[in-house]
């Protein structure tokens, strides 16, 4: 295999969520394969903060729940950068709640961020692969939205339907050349998790095969790989990255 495995020079990518975390460990290693990254957060100094410490070529602000500067942002992107080759659609939300406790409020910050952002960033990004015919998109869903978890009820769903979205989305644009992936990481220590219990995370770890959390690295480097050509004929699949943990 060629020294470049998993090399994307020259592709631009968009990253949302990309000012840490995930987010920010992908936008780090797609820079790191030759791509000129364009880092989203909600808030634009943020963004144009870490675009400017991990490399990448330009921070923007974008709020995915919010279609119009979602389309915006894209045709912005388009005007500066001439296309758009990959997107990483990595934006959530987690809110946990026991069944009994679930209110309306909290199922639509769940549906607006993970769901409907995710559709909006989909296909804001489609629109402009589908002008030269190619691309690659990478979705964030969860183990827990294939699994299910207790007290977590709204955001299993909103990750169940992420994977809805890939396998959808996969068989729309697949005949006009875009490939749509999804990961589902298992449990990945970053802030999004900081409010679990310490005896959940414990348990956690304790029912993963390899008696770790991921880290964030671990999931961009998959995010990565699916980006690439060396998953060329790779689409529609919602890859684990769990470290084998059993729910
Ligand atoms: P994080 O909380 O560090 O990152 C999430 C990012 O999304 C943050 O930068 C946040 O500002 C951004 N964000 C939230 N709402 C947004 C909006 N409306 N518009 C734009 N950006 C918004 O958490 P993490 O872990 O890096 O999460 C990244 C993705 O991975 C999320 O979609 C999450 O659901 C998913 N994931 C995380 C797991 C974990 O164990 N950490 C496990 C499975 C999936």
């Amino acid at each position: 295999m060629p020294e470049s495995a998993h090399a994307l020079d020259g592709r631009v990518a968009v990253v949302t969520g990309a000012a840490r975390g995930i987010g920010r460990a992908t936008a780090e290693a797609l820079v790191a394969a030759g791509s000129s990254v364009i880092v989203t957060s909600r808030d634009g100094d943020v963004a144009q903060r870490a675009a400017k410490e991990i490399g990448a070529v330009e921070g923007l602000a974008l709020d995915v729940t919010d279609p119009g500067q979602v389309g915006a942002v894209f045709r912005t992107i388009v005007s500066g950068h001439g296309r758009i080759d990959a997107l990483v659609a990595n934006a959530g939300v987690l809110e946990n709640a026991p069944i009994g406790m679930i209110k309306p409020d909290l199922v639509a910050r769940m549906l607006d961020t993970n769901v409907a952002g995710t559709i909006s960033t989909v296909q804001a990004a489609a629109r402009v692969m589908l002008r030269k015919k190619g691309g690659s998109i990478v979705l964030l869903a969860s183990i827990l939205g294939e699994r299910g978890s207790a007290g977590q009820t709204a955001y299993a769903a909103s990750k169940a339907a992420v994977a809805a979205i890939a396998r959808s989305a996969a068989k729309e644009l697949g005949p006009r050349g875009i490939r749509v992936n999804a990961v589902a990481p298992g449990l990945i220590d970053t802030d999004l998790i900081r409010d679990l219990p310490a005896e959940l995370i414990e348990q956690r770890v304790a029912d993963t095969a390899l008696r770790r959390l991921g880290r964030p690295e671990d999931v961009a480097r998959v995010i990565r790989f699916l980006l690439s050509d060396d998953a060329a004929f790779v689409t529609g699949q919602v890859l684990g990255v769990d470290g084998g943990l059993v729910l």
